[in-house]
């Protein structure tokens, strides 16, 4: 599997038939360098309702015909401006043609322009035998153990950017409760107000069993 950063907390996610964009935050964020044009996706996952993860999602859904994976209020808010939905819920899983999904918690808030859309989560994506989590906006939780312990996670995305969600000293704790192959910091650096080094997210991780990799900006990893 393929995995593109786009800045923020937007990854492409492509296997050898499919790919996916998980929170495609293009328009408005000062770090992508793509636009929503660009994208040719089967799907879109959305952790939450926040601009900066909703981000082009209807525009994209409609653009490549592709539903959007979120919780239940978030898929109902899209549907309503015209995209494809596929409504999920925290705990569920679904074996879409790309892959399996799972929502996870995540402890954050979930709201668009209209209010609170549901609980915000994040993503389990098992395709073409690789799995990668994406924490969405969170922060630490003792659940993540758990997480690490029922799966066989490839790569953890990880947000580092503190204030809104961890911050690079628990986001190295997530990794070690996690333990995936490589973990990969996100949601940082977008703006000042989350500007974080994350060699220091890499350096923490030394001695442990996973691997901190930074991708940067439109660049890729092979899982
Ligand atoms: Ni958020
Ligand atoms: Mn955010």
């Amino acid at each position: 599997m393929k995995l593109t950063y786009h800045g923020h907390s937007c990854f492409i996610a492509e296997g050898s038939k499919y790919s996916i964009i998980i929170d495609p935050f293009l328009n408005g964020n000062p770090a992508a360098k793509i636009k929503p044009d660009d994208v040719d996706v089967d799907a879109i996952l959305v952790t939450h309702g926040h601009a900066d993860h909703l981000g082009d999602a209807v525009y994209i859904s409609k653009k490549c015909n592709a539903p959007i994976i979120a919780p239940y209020e978030l898929v109902c808010y899209c549907e309503a401006r015209g995209a494809k939905g596929h409504p999920m819920h925290i705990g569920g899983s679904h074996e879409f043609p790309f892959g399996r999904v799972k929502l996870t918690i995540a402890h954050h808030g979930s709201t668009t322009d209209t209010g609170a859309v549901g609980n915000p989560c994040g993503f389990i994506v098992t395709m073409d035998g690789k799995t990668i989590y994406h924490a969405g906006d969170t922060g630490l939780f003792y659940d993540m153990k758990l997480i690490g312990e029922t799966n066989n996670i490839d790569a953890a995305l990880l947000p580092i950017g503190d204030n809104f969600t961890m911050g690079i000293d628990d986001a190295i704790k997530a990794a070690i409760f996690l333990k995936p192959r490589i973990a990969v910091p996100m949601h940082y650096n977008t703006w000042d107000l989350i500007k974080q080094d994350a060699n220091r997210f890499v350096d923490g991780l030394k001695g442990s069993q996973t691997k901190g990799i930074i991708i940067g900006v439109g660049e890729h990893v092979e899982i």
